[in-house]
């Protein structure tokens, strides 16, 4: 039986300990004994393995987190990070790794299958922005919350007539921001792909209230150069001029914890077992993910060379919708 190890890294993402169960009890089917590493890829340069077994894995589907740990490793991105991750992979003669996690963990996977050690990565970050799937795991379950806090907002927001800043994860991708702002009915959107000044966002809500609105929402991605905190600074020193009262809800981690939804469920399960199998197959140096309802493989070179860019015909849709 060959013994192969799995890893998450970097932001934890609803659904990966679903994927967990799926590499765990998929390595049993393919005849794979699987070891877990825990904190990500500071437990791999540390050698902190532990052996799973389905048992082991009982009860973690609906589970949010990792039951592995995970971190943001720097260790990795240096020559010396990368021979001691190897080297205590080939110690304990693991025959390849599995690496569940976004753009920074699927960089640290492709540097390892760079020294010739089979790695085969899953795609899974709330942001959705890792080139290779569509969407990655967690980002439909950090949309539900950011949506269920949007539906609360608006009431509030209009038994008062106020407007509502309300910051969306994502990094530098606009992508939760974009999806929240067009299921959420926003009155307007700030992303990072797309330049808007204090003036734009302010007439947007001006005009929302000149059409009858009683609110405004305005969903703000966190890595806009116009973050939620600047716009909210700006309208409050005008607000003799603009007139309306404002307040700001950053919706930060809460989109990240908590169990993953159905669609995550399945996704980490379905991407999670085509990558043991992949792995108990010999190919590997790829990211497993989801392309037009297919399970894809993505060569992990093209992976960490590039970004997924968000949809910027649906900003025309948003802004359609908002009137
Ligand atoms: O990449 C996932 C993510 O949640 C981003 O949306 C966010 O910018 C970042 O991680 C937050 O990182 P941390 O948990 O280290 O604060």
């Amino acid at each position: 039986m060959k013994r192969v190890a799995v890893l998450t890294s970097g932001g934890d993402a609803p659904g990966m300990n679903a994927a967990i169960r799926a590499v765990v009890r998929g390595g049993a089917s393919h005849g794979q004994a699987v070891l877990g590493v825990r904190h990500g890829y500071t437990g791999l340069i540390a050698g902190d393995f532990l052996a799973l077994d389905s048992r082991s894995v009982g009860g973690i589907l609906d589970r949010g987190g990792t039951m592995l740990g995970t971190t943001r490793c720097e260790e990795l991105k240096s020559e010396g990070g990368l021979i001691r991750a190897v080297q205590k992979l080939r110690e304990q003669d693991i025959a390849g790794l599995i690496v569940i996690g976004g753009n920074g963990s699927q960089a640290g996977a492709y540097a390892l299958s760079q020294r010739d050690y089979p790695v085969v990565g899953v795609a899974s970050t709330i942001d959705n922005d890792l080139f290779g799937s569509e969407p990655s795991i967690g980002s439909t379950t950090a949309l539900d919350i950011a949506l269920e806090a949007i539906d609360r907002l608006r009431t509030t927001a209009s038994a008062h007539k106020r407007v509502f800043l309300v910051e969306t994860m994502g990094r530098n991708s606009g992508y939760l921001a974009l999806m929240a702002a067009i299921a959420g009915g926003a009155e307007a959107v700030v992303l990072p792909e797309i330049e808007s000044t204090p003036e734009s966002v302010a007439e947007e809500i001006l005009d929302s209230y000149r059409r009858g609105k009683s609110h405004a929402i305005v969903v703000v991605a966190e890595g806009a150069r116009l973050n939620a905190h600047s716009l909210a600074q700006h309208f409050r020193s005008r607000h003799q001029e603009l007139g309306f009262e404002l307040r700001v809800s950053i919706l930060g981690h809460i989109q990240r914890g908590g169990p993953p939804n159905a669609f995550d469920r399945l996704l980490a399960t379905r991407l999670a077992a085509a990558a043991i199998e992949y792995l108990a197959s010999e190919r590997h140096g790829v990211l497993i993910g989801i392309q037009r309802g297919a399970i894809s493989a993505t060569p992990l070179s093209e992976v960490a060379s590039r970004v997924k860019p968000i949809d910027l015909e649906l900003t025309q849709l948003a802004r359609m919708l908002a009137y």
